[in-house]
């Protein structure tokens, strides 16, 4: 989590998102048993948990679970995520592993293999009509009002005023944000890691996946989740984090890695970030009660720089060696 003393002085830097967890981005420990995650549900359009105590232990970790509303249908992304990357000539979603960066003239989208595991296909919000089939939109758009049920209902418990809420979200407490759908396939002849440990960007993840292998560092240690079935996993990110931590509500950001896998593994993720788009950016902000709201980054250069730090690593803290 980031030192609350040294959040006024945050600034957003080139390969120091981690510099106050550098160990976590550089940790061999393994697991140390199965993580006990809280458990949510959506009830009349807002997030419920079954008590105070639940809801706070859920954004203290920074993760829970969400039982999966009736009114989201995952059949087609499932089918996506198990197979934009085999190529054509195997599925009709195979030739989605050719549709790359220079298609959208935005090195962040398209197809993706990392330096770890994992190979995506990563679309943002803007393109989903064009590029993915109408079901996979849909249910996109869905996520993007599923998200925004999650963010008020957090808003709520911090004592941000409302009239603050669409400048300190980039618009997302009114579903305006900027929101990218991303498809995960880990490769399993590939060495090392499925994913370094990071934090996701934005205020939140919505996270599929039916397949072992997350792992989530609560309270200095490493844990296993095991899915739910008919549950989401729900991240919160680092603008959460960034907003929340000087409010009565501090909500933490998890950090989260995926183990070395054996087998194909196939997940999906949606994020929800402050808008950017290539000719505006909305900011990223914190609020205190005595500072009001401030700016503390671009949304754009935040999604960018820890992407790069996710992949290529993060400097050393001041003093120590390389
Ligand atoms: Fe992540």
């Amino acid at each position: 989590m980031l030192d609350k003393n040294k959040l006024s002085n945050w600034k957003l830097e080139k390969g120091k998102i981690y510099s106050d967890v550098y160990n976590k981005r550089n940790d061999e420990r393994p697991v140390n048993g199965f993580a006990s995650l809280q458990r949510a549900t959506i009830l009349d359009n807002r997030l419920y948990f079954p008590s105070a105590d639940i809801r706070s232990q859920a954004i203290n970790d920074g993760v829970f679970f969400l039982k999966i509303p009736s009114w989201i249908n995952l059949e087609e992304c499932d089918s996506f995520a198990s197979n934009f990357y085999r190529g054509e000539h195997i599925h009709k979603y195979g030739k989605f592993r050719e549709i790359t960066s220079s298609y959208f003239n935005d090195p962040l989208l398209g197809f993706h293999t990392r330096s770890d595991q994992i190979e995506q296909f990563l679309l943002e919000h803007r393109f989903w009509q064009k590029v993915y089939p109408n079901a996979i939109t849909n249910t996109g758009i869905n996520l993007i009002r599923l998200s925004t049920i999650i963010l008020r209902s957090i808003l709520e418990l911090t004592d941000i005023p409302i009239k603050d809420w669409f400048t300190a979200t980039g618009g997302c407490v009114d579903s305006q944000g900027t929101y990218h759908l991303t498809f995960n396939h880990y490769r399993p002849y590939f060495q090392g890691i499925g994913l370094s440990s990071h934090k996701d960007d934005g205020f939140l993840t919505i996270l599929r996946s039916n397949f072992p292998g997350l792992e989530v560092n609560i309270n200095n240690r490493w844990e296993s989740v095991s899915p739910l079935e008919d549950h989401f996993i729900i991240n919160f990110g680092l603008s959460m984090e960034l907003l929340t931590k000087n409010t009565i509500q501090p909500v933490n950001a998890i950090m989260h890695r995926v183990s070395h896998q054996s087998k194909d593994r196939h997940t999906f993720g949606h994020f929800t970030s402050s808008y950017c788009n290539p000719e505006k950016d909305a900011g990223i902000y914190s609020y205190s009660s005595k500072q009001g709201l401030f700016k503390v980054c671009n949304s754009r250069e935040l999604i960018n720089f820890n992407d790069e730090e996710i992949y290529e690593g993060t400097y050393p803290p001041d003093g120590e060696n390389l």
